[in-house]
């Protein structure tokens, strides 16, 4: 087993796993972070999507189910459910998503998230064909794309005119360490003889 010291979502975790876990697969069964899913399983379809700092303290958007947990030793880590604020209020990206129907079975959709924000971090005002190409790592079977490239679009302007900042310089909210046994799975449902 191997140590593993991360802030996921503002909440620093330390735990145990094994070696050979992916981060995809330590948010999701050890952490309970549901949120991030797996499409693929081999860093094709960008569901997994979430965003690790780097040796220089920024986060990007990374393909979890690429990355092993121990990589993530040391880092920070934001999953679709750590981006709205602490008050339940969605991000400008969660919002665009909802309101310009940039969704439709929803599967692709945290990835799709996760790479828009980072996108808009590094290009706030991005043209058409810069959206396509800044989510091109993440699928969506069914919605045409055209809807995600309006929601990215309304998300930026809604940014530039709220001065909203895409992402936070750092986590800011309950840095409390947390004990992380492994999530249990549900009890089984009680069958009528
Ligand atoms: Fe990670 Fe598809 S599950 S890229
Ligand atoms: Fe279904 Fe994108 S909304 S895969």
């Amino acid at each position: 087993m191997a140590r593993v010291e991360v802030t996921v979502d503002g909440v620093k975790y330390v735990d145990e796993v094994e070696p050979r876990t992916l981060l995809v697969y330590y948010l999701r069964d050890h952490l309970g972070k549901i949120g991030t899913v797996v499409g693929c399983d081999t860093s094709n379809c960008g569901a997994c999507t979430v965003h690790m700092s780097g040796p220089d303290g920024v986060e990007r958007a990374v393909k979890s189910c690429s990355v092993l947990a121990v990589q993530a030793d040391g880092r920070t880590v934001t999953t679709v459910e750590g981006l709205a604020g602490p008050d339940g209020i969605l991000h400008p990206v969660q919002r665009a998503f909802h309101e310009q129907h940039g969704l439709q079975c929803g599967y692709c959709t945290p990835g799709m998230i996760m790479a828009s924000v980072d996108l808009l971090r590094e290009n706030p005002d991005p043209t058409d064909d810069q959206i396509r190409e800044g989510i091109s790592g993440n699928l969506c079977r069914c919605t045409g794309y055209q809807n995600i490239v309006r929601a990215v679009h309304a998300a930026a302007e809604e940014m530039a005119a709220t001065g909203t900042a895409p992402v936070e310089e750092a986590p800011a909210f309950n840095m409390a360490v947390a004990d992380t046994p492994a999530v249990q799975p549900p009890a089984p449902a009680e069958v009528a003889p």
